[in-house]
């Protein structure tokens, strides 16, 4: 939260701003979660996936007809799994809590999270956003590379929706995490618009224009360097 400059008060073009959104127990905290910034935690991200990726609702998102508007009426219209079995919804407290274990477990990177970036990535404005480190909860550094606020990248990276007060070019800095764990079979963005780590970087406009610019200006020895950098994390 401290990392937040809605209004661009230190005047570097960067105004990265926290979204609050209601946690599992209906207080607000920060949404870390999702392109969007959607959930603050990972049971309430897993809550999301199910009912608006699957349709199953739960306690803490109960929609059983997932995103259904009230125009799509057949599908408004039809049966629900709910069960008094589960909290009278479709999936129960406990199955949210053991798929978000299983989430938990996973390790994250292929990379070594002590290899520093080269001093280039905050030269060229890099890190203002993808934050090397972040504390977990203990204060300990976790080798992220995100500030989990949502930043406008402008129409070269935006979507056709916005959701609930984020724009269709905002996004939540994504980590710089298992970038190349398939040998430059994945693809990048939040819809996997990009094919290439240096084409990603190519489509970051609007707060991150100046830094994208100052990447296109490297010269090809200093582009594979950082290029091979991420593809290492
Ligand atoms: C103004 C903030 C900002 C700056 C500056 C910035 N980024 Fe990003 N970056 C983002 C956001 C937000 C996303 C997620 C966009 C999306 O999902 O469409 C992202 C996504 C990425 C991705 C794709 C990650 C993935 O998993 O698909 C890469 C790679 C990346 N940035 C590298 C860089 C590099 C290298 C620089 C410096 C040249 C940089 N970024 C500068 C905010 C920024």
């Amino acid at each position: 939260m401290a990392l937040a400059d809605p209004a661009d008060a230190d005047g570097d073009g960067i105004s990265g701003r926290a979204r609050l959104v209601d946690d599992a127990n209906g207080a607000l905290a920060l949404g870390r979660f999702g392109g969007k910034a959607t959930a603050a935690s990972l049971d309430m991200q897993t809550a999301d996936a199910a009912a608006i990726d699957l349709g199953l609702s739960s306690v803490f998102v109960p929609l059983p007809h997932g995103d259904c508007t009230p125009a799509q009426k057949a599908c408004r219209a039809m049966a629900t799994g709910r069960s008094a079995a589960f909290e009278n919804e479709e999936i129960s407290r406990e199955m949210i809590a053991l798929v978000s274990a299983y989430v938990r477990s996973l390790e994250p990177g292929n990379g070594d999270p002590r290899e520093a970036p080269p001093e280039l990535f905050a030269e060229i404005g890099c890190a203002a956003c993808h934050r090397p480190t972040m504390p977990d909860r203990a204060g300990k550094p976790l080798a992220v590379y995100t500030d989990l606020l949502l930043h406008d990248l402008g129409p070269e990276a935006a979507g056709s929706i916005p959701d609930r007060g984020v724009s269709p070019s905002e996004w939540r800095t994504a980590p710089l995490l298992d970038l190349d764990p398939m040998q430059g079979k994945r693809r990048y963005l939040h819809d996997g618009r990009a094919a290439t780590i240096a084409e990603a970087i190519a489509l970051h406009g609007g707060e991150a224009d100046a830094s994208r610019r100052a990447f296109l200006r490297l010269g090809a020895a200093d582009r594979k360097r950082l290029v091979d950098f991420l593809s290492r994390r």
